[in-house]
This record gives C-alpha cells, structure tokens and sequence, in this order.
C-alpha cells in the first residue's frame, strides 16, 4: 500500500482537482499546497456552499486535516489571513490545523506592480498576483521569506532595497512613477506576520517527521510547468510533478512512498494566452464555455475551450509518471451530437504524436482528430459505471488505453458527492 497521494493538473490548470483533493483528503491527515500561490483558485461545493481556496490546501475543509503551506510556494500574506479569517468566520476552524512554511517567499506590492508593468508588452495573461515577480526575486536572491519576517530590521531593509530597485526599473524602462511607501509595506507585513507567527514552522522537519498519511495537491497544471509547459506562456513554478522535491523540502525519494495522478478535464481548457491546439472558436467553444461554467475562479476571465487534446494529456502522463488519471466534467459533454479528440498534430504534412518544446513549431501544429459519437443523455451525478451510457465508456476506454494508464475515478458534477471509481484501489488503500 502506498501511504502517500500526489494530485496534480494534467492540462492547463482548473481541471477540477479542488474537488477531488477535497473528496479524497477524507483518508488523509495532512494536505500540502507547495508551488504557485494565490493565482490557484481551486473550488470545491459540499452541502451547497462553495468553497474556492487559493492558497490553503483543498483538503483544510475537513476538520481532521491539518494543512501545509510549503517552502515552493509564493505567500501573499495578506490573502492567507484573509483565507484563514473568511473560513473560520464561515465557522470552520482552520486556524490551529495551518502550518506555514518558514522558508516560503513571500509576495509583496512591487511584485503585483511589476506584474502588471510586466503584461503590458509580451502579454501572458497571468493573473497579475504577483506570482512571477516573487519567483524573478527568489531566483535573483532578493525575496523576503517568512523567517526573515522574525527580525524586523532585516525585514525594512530588504523591503527599502527591493522598493529603490523597482522604483528605478518603473522611472527607467518603463519611464513612470509609482509610490512605492516602504514603511507602509513593512507596517502592514508585519501585522499580518504577527496574526500568524505562531503557524509559523519548519515544515520540510515536520513532513519528515510525520507518521500519518500526506496529499500532495499541486497547482496549476502540467501544460503551465515552467520547464514541462507551453514556455513562455506558463507559470513559474514547476507545477508537475517535477516541484515536488523542491516545493517541498523533501528528498525525491520520499515519493516512493506515493501513487501520482493526476486530474484532466474531458475537454480542455486554458485561460490566458498561449498555445492551444484543440482550441474551438466558434459555437461549440461557447456550448463547452456555458455547459461547463468555464469563468476563471480567481479572475472570472472566461476560459478559452477546446476538445481533449491526447497528445498534451500523454506528455503529463509521461513527465509525471502517472500512476492513474482522474476525468472530471464528463457531463459536460452530456449534450453534444459528436465529440472529438486529438490523437495526434500535423505540421507541414508530417505528423507528430509527442508534444512538442518549441513555440514556433506549437504554433503551426494542427490536430488530427478521431471522432466519437455523443450521448446525449443526462450523466450528472452519475454513481456508478452501471447509470453510463456505452458511449461514454467507450470515450474513457480510448483515451484509458491511447494513454496506457488507467482512468481511476470519473467526476460527474461539481458536488463531493458526484463521483464514482472506475478502478476501486483494494480496500480504499490508494
Ligand atoms: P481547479 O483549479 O483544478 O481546482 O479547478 P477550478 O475549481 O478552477 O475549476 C473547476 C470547476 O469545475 C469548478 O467550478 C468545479 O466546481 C467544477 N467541477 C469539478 N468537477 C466537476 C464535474 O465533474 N462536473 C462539473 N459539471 N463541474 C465540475
Ligand atoms: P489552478 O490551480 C488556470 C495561468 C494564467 C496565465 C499563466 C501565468 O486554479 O488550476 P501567473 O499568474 O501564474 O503568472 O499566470 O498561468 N494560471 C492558471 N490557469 N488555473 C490556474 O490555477 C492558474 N494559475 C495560473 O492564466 O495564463
Ligand atoms: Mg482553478
């Protein structure tokens, strides 16, 4: 039995693994966010409320969890107070069950500044939370990290340093004035700071020292992984399975001691700019986009909607080493007369069935698609394989076997409840 579970994206982020970390963190005692930050927005709806978590970890909303925020994760700390204050108002008691980690960088005002300076020329289409600023300033030695917090002294003059810093950057390339205040910033940073001292721990020591069982819940998705993903149009953290070690502090063996899966719509989505193959401008894009609510959960920008691309889904299989793929949003599809994926591209006559590095080449690829016969039949909230119709299962069938790994659980509705498994892991052992 393996005692530990990582879930990741398998697509471009917002695949539903909110709901399926939550469901599944009912057989864990801690849950890990480790990369990105508060551009995740992870939701999750149980006894008719909705939950949308950026940056605790889904599995918090089970009262018997306790919760990591690791060392790879870039903490807005104002927003993890008002997560925290927000859940606990909403009568949940979360507060003594979050561990923060010491050595996690933080994201400041001059990130979300620079961010916004930064999209303005070779736009991305980030969530303009500051996320690659903070990660630019961990990998330039320049970032606050949460230990550094302890000793206020150090903490205004990394603050003053990195503020003269910006302020020229803004007054020289981009030739504006921004009032950066670094006693305002430090002020309130260290307010925040003193709500949460006491959460404050090595977490890396504390993973390493736990007994009981961990899930891993990652960020993003794979296509977004900033060495892995559609570079430059990605995120900047490793949000495959490639940011476990060092989002965590842990050593890569560790992980054998886990089963990795990960999470795909039955479609594919992707919000921001970028490469996307299978991407449906027309009616049945806007059918995918209503169908399926597919408006950002952190920025309500309406998602950009395509067919399931297999040739993208077999690159997260093969970089993360998937033991099992978890589809969401079959129900999606409940409507529609045909349904197509992408086996493979073709660029200039020649066809490819491996995801390609180079943008130029992405951008030229054209999806060769087989097509399925619809459904057309209510799957909503489906329990069992018993209450599908065969055409969906053959749909499942393909893609189980285009990709040599196994479908393990099919998502049928947002709700907790709406699931079922596909592949029952002997006695609940994951
Ligand atoms: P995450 O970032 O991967 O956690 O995904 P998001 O929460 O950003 O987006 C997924 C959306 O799909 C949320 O609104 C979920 O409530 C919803 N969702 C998750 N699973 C299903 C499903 O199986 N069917 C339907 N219809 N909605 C789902
Ligand atoms: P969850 O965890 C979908 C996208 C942004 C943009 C790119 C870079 O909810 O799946 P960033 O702000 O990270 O610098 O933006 O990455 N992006 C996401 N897309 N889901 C997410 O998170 C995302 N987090 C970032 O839209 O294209
Ligand atoms: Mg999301």
């Amino acid at each position: 039995m393996k005692r530990h579970l990582v879930i990741l994206g398998a697509q471009w982020g917002d695949e539903g693994k909110g709901k399926v970390v939550d469901l599944l963190s009912a057989d864990f005692d801690m849950v890990v966010r480790y990369q990105g930050g508060s551009n995740a927005g992870h939701t999750v709806m149980v006894g008719g409320e909705k939950f949308v978590l950026h940056l605790l970890p889904t599995g918090i909303l089970h009262q018997h969890t306790a919760g990591v925020v690791a060392q790879g994760m870039v903490v807005d700390l104002e927003l993890l107070v008002k997560e925290m204050e927000e859940l606990q108002q909403r009568g949940l008691k979360v507060w003594d069950r979050v561990f923060i980690s010491d050595r996690a960088h933080l994201v400041l005002e001059y990130h979300k500044l620079l961010d916004s300076l930064f999209e303005r020329k070779g736009k991305i289409g980030t969530t303009l939370r500051g996320i690659g600023p903070s990660y630019m300033f961990k990998y330039g030695r320049r970032g606050l990290r949460v230990c550094d917090l302890q000793d206020p002294d150090r903490t205004y003059k990394i603050i003053k340093e990195n503020i003269e810093f910006v302020s020229d950057m803004c007054e020289k390339v981009y030739c504006e004035n921004h009032k950066l205040d670094a006693g305002e910033i430090f002020e309130r940073t260290m307010e925040n700071y003193k709500k949460i001292r006491d959460r404050v721990a090595d977490t890396t020591r504390l993973l390493l020292n736990f007994g009981g069982r961990v899930l891993f819940e990652g960020a993003q998705g794979t296509m977004l992984d900033i060495d892995m993903g559609t570079y430059p149009y990605v995120t900047s953290s490793n949000a495959s399975a490639l940011g476990l070690s060092n989002g965590t502090g842990l050593p890569p063996r560790y992980f054998s001691e886990a089963n990795f899966w990960a999470v795909s719509k039955a479609y594919t989505t992707r919000v921001g700019e970028g490469p996307f193959p299978t991407e449906l401008e027309g009616r049945e894009g806007e059918l995918l986009r209503e169908k399926g609510g597919e408006y950002g959960a952190t920025t309500g920008r309406p998602r950009r909607c395509g067919w399931l691309d297999l040739v993208a889904l077999k690159h997260a299989v093969d970089v993360n080493g998937l033991d099992g793929l978890i589809i969401t949003k079959l129900d999606v599809l409940d409507a529609f007369e045909e349904i197509r994926v992408c086996t493979a591209y073709e660029v200039d006559g020649e066809l490819i069935d491996h995801f390609p590095a180079s943008l130029s080449l992405l951008q030229k690829v054209k999806p060769v698609y087989k097509t399925f016969r619809g459904w057309q039949r209510d799957t909503r909230g489906a329990k069992s394989l018993s209450m599908m119709p065969s055409e969906a299962l053959e749909y499942i069938d393909f893609i189980q076997e285009y990709l040599h790994v196994p479908v393990v659980m099919l998502s049928t509705g947002p709700k907790r409840e709406e699931y079922f498994w596909l592949y029952e892991p002997v006695g609940k052992e994951l």
